[in-house]
């Protein structure tokens, strides 16, 4: 795998084509506003915000790509595909409209206030030849592992774990490499990778980029906002 990527373009893949089903609004979840703006709309401005990204590709549902781009930045570097049934239908979709990328960056719609400087730092460690990054952040709570009736079956040291986030980072061809192979399943990114073989590095991640899934993080990201906007006007 090449370890020289000190140059080459750097595609962002956005998945905003789920349904938000845990979220339970009417609207397909990256189209449901925060602070007013749509969830898609606040990830892609903090892609460009990063100032590390190329070009951007965003997933959606068939039926929103009219309306995605109407919300989006008028900019040929932004670009709406459809999007597929399960997120990893969706990253395949991206992957396939980039295909003179150098590296990708997947990043979830759903995480609609992640930094942009974070969003900079993945990239920073791709250019310097990293072929996987994650961003990490520590986890607050015990987690167990419990068999089919509930029962616990082991408490894994919490020092050892870590909630990933998005943006995750690749090298374009170690990405197109671990969706390639239709049979392997995992529930990110980054887990497809590992399966083959490679390292994948973990960076601090930022709470700011957590994932918009409820009602309880929809209410949060709109506080968020709006004391940043209150603080804004002191
Ligand atoms: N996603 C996607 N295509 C899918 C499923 C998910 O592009 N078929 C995207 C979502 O739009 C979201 C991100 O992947 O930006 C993370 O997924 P998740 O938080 O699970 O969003 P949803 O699948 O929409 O929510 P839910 O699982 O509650 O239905
Ligand atoms: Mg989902």
């Amino acid at each position: 795998m090449n370890v020289s990527n000190n140059d080459g373009s750097v595609v962002a893949l956005v998945p905003a084509a789920g349904r938000g089903v845990r979220l339970g609004e009417s609207t397909p979840k990256a189209f449901v506003t925060v602070g007013g703006t749509p969830m898609v709309r606040l990830a892609v401005d903090g892609l460009i915000a990063s100032g590390a990204v190329d070009r951007i590709i965003v997933m959606v549902p068939t039926e929103l790509v009219e309306s995605a781009v109407a919300l989006l930045p008028p900019s040929e570097s932004v670009r709406v595909v459809i999007g597929g049934a399960e997120r990893t239908d969706s990253v395949r979709c991206g992957i396939a409209a980039a295909p003179h990328a150098a590296h990708f960056l997947v990043h979830d719609a759903a995480r609609a206030l992640t930094p942009p400087e974070l969003i900079a730092r993945v990239v920073a460690e791709l250019r310097a030849g990293a072929e996987a990054v994650v961003p990490a952040l520590p986890v607050v709570d015990t987690i167990k592992s419990v068999d089919a009736r509930g029962e616990v079956t082991g408490t894994p040291d919490r020092a050892g774990l870590r909630a990933i986030q998005t943006p995750q980072g690749f090298a374009a061809d170690l990405l197109r490499a671990a969706y390639a192979d239709e049979r392997l399943q995992a529930t990110d990114d980054a887990g497809l990778v590992e399966l083959l073989g490679t390292r994948v590095r973990t960076i601090p991640g930022d709470p700011m980029a957590f994932k918009i899934t409820t009602r309880l993080d929809l209410l949060l990201a709109n506080a968020v906002l709006d004391g940043a906007r209150m603080a804004g006007r002191s």
